[in-house]
């Protein structure tokens, strides 16, 4: 196969023979195929797209390009559940152990951050000496015995999607349904899970604005995922404003630990018992989703779930007894408050820059090198609906820094108030099983 004649065949909108993405896949690993033919054959799938047999096989290659879990050795059906983004998500935290404490097994692979927040493994090390760096058997053994783990992705998990995501990045080809599909869905192939549920944003906050792009990478990936014979289901969410009230990896660690003692912001519990009740349900443990979610309830209720996560905290190099006083979990020297100027209901928050002011206190990275204050960010006191008088917090900053000046001028620019309370927007707009 040349090369040229590949991307000739997508370009006049010819369907590829499994052979022949398979052979695109390893060349272009091995650095047989240069990036300006990759770049004209990855804008030629932007213009004709990929049917599901094509995005499947793609995923599949993508998958196989480097290092793959073998979860074999732990018992019972493993689910994972991706999240394709959002300001505030710590979804990941809440429903790991509720559905461990249900017994099915959480083996987890996560990544660090780039921009808003840290990602999940820098918001675990809010935790000190919070171990990730896991090998193999370590964390099949801890999956085994405690049905919990999270370690860091290996260097080598899909070596060509990276590739292929850095190329689409710098020649406008990110936006392509079956290429974000099999890029999102062979990292979740390679890490070995039986069952995948997606949670699909969206909204101003999320990768896909509107709902019709949602459903169709939703779809794009359930169907990737059900060829590919892994059980995969999707929930559209919303990240029209960030989720929770907290905003910064250990204050959102305090929130998790909210949540799972009870209490919380109503949304992000909601949407963990949801997505743990999709979990519940793919790994046998639930009839369905709505026995799933009352489950999912009571093992909140009942301290069940709490006990996981405290174990998972131990387990894994850190103190437990921190899960029983968050107060002692990393907090920034000052607090500072931003109100609003005129009375109304909040008709908006853009989530965007929510991330963006937290990220500007230190919450996340500019660029890979950079280090994170754990401590910090953004707590929102006001949310969509909310009726404010003039002079009420908007948010308080958690801060180590006394200048805050561009921050508060970050977050006035965030909210949007109005004389008309807005209709409520779903937390959950559709799902897909
Ligand atoms: N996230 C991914 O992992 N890949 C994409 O292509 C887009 C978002």
């Amino acid at each position: 196969m040349r090369m040229v004649d590949l991307i000739a065949k997508k370009r006049d909108g010819q369907l590829l023979e499994n052979s022949e993405i398979e052979a695109f896949v390893r060349n272009y690993t091995a650095e047989r195929i240069p990036d300006y033919q990759a770049s004209a054959f990855a804008m030629a799938i932007y213009f004709q797209g990929m049917n599901e047999q094509e995005s499947a096989t793609l995923t599949k290659a993508m998958a196989a390009s480097g290092d793959q879990l073998d979860l074999s050795r732990i018992d019972g059906t493993k689910v994972d559940k991706h999240s394709t983004g959002g300001v505030g998500d710590k979804t990941t935290f809440i429903l790991s152990p509720i559905v461990a404490a249900a017994g099915v097994p959480v083996a987890k692979l996560s990544g660090r951050g780039l921009g808003h927040t840290g990602g999940t493994i820098d918001k675990l090390e809010s935790f000190p000496n919070f171990r990730t760096e896991l090998d193999q058997d370590a964390f099949i053994e801890l999956v085994n015995k405690h049905k919990m783990a999270i370690a860091g992705q290996s260097g080598n998990l899909t070596p060509a999607d990276k590739k292929l995501y850095a190329l689409r990045d710098v020649t406008a080809t990110v936006n392509a349904m079956p290429l974000i599909a099999s890029s999102i869905m062979s990292k979740k192939i390679a890490a070995g899970s039986d069952a995948i549920v997606l949670d699909v944003k969206v909204g101003s906050g999320a990768f896909m604005n509107d709902l019709p792009a949602a459903k169709e990478l939703a779809q794009t990936m359930v169907n990737i995922g059900n060829e590919l014979d892994r059980r995969t289901v999707a929930v559209i969410s919303d990240m029209d404003q960030p989720l929770g009230s907290m905003v910064g990896n250990a204050l959102e660690v305090k929130e998790v630990i909210d949540v799972l003692r009870g209490g919380g912001p109503d949304d992000i519990r909601r949407l963990s018992v949801r997505l743990a009740a999709h979990m519940l349900v793919l790994g046998g443990k639930a009839e369905n989703v709505e026995a799933g979610e009352a489950l999912a309830n009571t093992l909140i209720q009942d301290g069940r779930a709490l006990n996981v996560f405290r174990k998972f905290i131990a387990n894994q190099g850190s103190d437990p007894s921190l899960v029983d006083h968050p107060e002692r979990i990393a907090q920034a020297e000052h607090t500072v408050m931003v109100n609003t100027s005129e009375p109304g209901y909040v008709t908006g928050i853009e989530a965007t820059k929510i991330g963006q002011a937290a990220s500007m206190l230190g919450a996340g990275r500019m660029t890979k090198e950079d280090t994170i204050d754990h401590a910090v960010g953004v707590e929102l006191k006001a949310k969509v609906g909310d009726r404010v008088e003039k002079g009420d917090p908007l948010v308080v900053l958690h801060a180590n820094q006394d200048e805050t000046t561009e921050v508060e001028a970050l977050i006035n620019e965030s909210y949007s108030i109005g004389a008309q309370k807005p209709d409520e927007r779903p937390l959950i707009f559709t799902e897909m099983v």
